[in-house]
């Protein structure tokens, strides 16, 4: 795998992880509102995670929330944990007590990734098989690309200390993907074990890609990714949008970073 390709970080530090949360909703809500403005639309990729689920919260409650219209937004997920539909640590599930039932969302619009006890079963390949179809068709009707991978208009990402993102972790053989968009994640060392993720390729289909790290115990990852550029070791090194990057911090998460990367 050559280098990350695709737009360069550009770094967006903010002084504490709530003021972050919110400057973050209101980011979203423009570039929602600009998608559905020059595109009729808007695929949105959640993160799961503490610093996504906050995101999701203050995205409930911000004052500009109602200025997309949610029914003309499709949400989809970068990674989940393959566990029984409801469980309390699907992503999904965290971001419906977050967020979903906050707005008016169309549910034909929003792609949960399958659960361990829906259609496929325990067959996470075939889960991620599936919602990789699922992409590909949304891709097709309408996501403007021609038939290759949907290009969502906004990715979100949470950064592991180990600098892993979505369910893509350092040296496992789901990073190494480069055909797949999505792919199921077995023995992962963050719990729970078994999950389906995207795989980078499927990443950088994105317009924008947003990583969010808040606290102290990123500051060594964000610092590493920041400075490497071999995602296999670092996958949030290969994390990059087609049009922009952008690595949303706090001060803590940035407390390492050398002077010349904040610009
Ligand atoms: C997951 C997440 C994962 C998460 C990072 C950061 O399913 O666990 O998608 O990639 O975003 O581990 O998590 P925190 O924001 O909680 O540190």
């Amino acid at each position: 795998m050559t280098g990350p390709e695709g737009a360069p970080p550009h770094l967006v530090v903010h002084p504490d992880k709530e003021r972050m949360a919110r400057a973050t909703a209101a980011r979203l809500v423009t570039a929602v509102v600009d998608a559905q403005t020059a595109r009729g639309g808007a695929h949105v990729a959640l993160t799961g995670g503490r610093n996504g689920n906050a995101l999701l919260a203050a995205l409930a409650g911000a004052p500009g929330r109602d200025a997309v219209d949610w029914s003309r937004v499709d949400l989809w997920w970068g990674d989940e944990r393959f566990l029984p539909d409801g469980d309390p640590d699907r992503n999904h599930t965290q971001a419906r007590e977050a967020f979903l039932d906050a707005v008016p969302l169309d549910p034909a619009r929003v792609h949960p990734m399958p659960a361990s006890d829906g259609p496929h079963g325990d067959d996470v390949d075939a889960a991620a098989e599936a919602y990789a179809a699922e992409l590909a068709a949304a891709a097709g009707r309408g996501g403007g690309t021609g038939g290759g991978p949907l290009p969502f208009d906004v990715l979100l990402l949470g950064l592991g200390p180990d600098t892993h993102v979505a369910s893509l972790f350092p040296g496992h053989p789901a990073v190494r993907e480069d055909r797949r968009a999505v792919v199921g994640v077995r023995e992962a060392p963050k719990p729970p074990p078994t999950r389906i993720s995207l795989t980078l390729p499927a990443v950088r289909a994105a317009r924008e890609v947003w990583l969010l790290a808040a606290g102290g115990d990123k500051a060594e990852a964000a610092a590493g990714a920041l400075a490497a550029d071999d995602p296999l070791r670092t996958p949030a090194a290969g994390a990059r949008g087609r049009e922009r990057t952008l690595w949303i911090l706090d001060e803590a998460a940035a407390a390492l970073l050398p002077d010349s990367a904040r610009g």
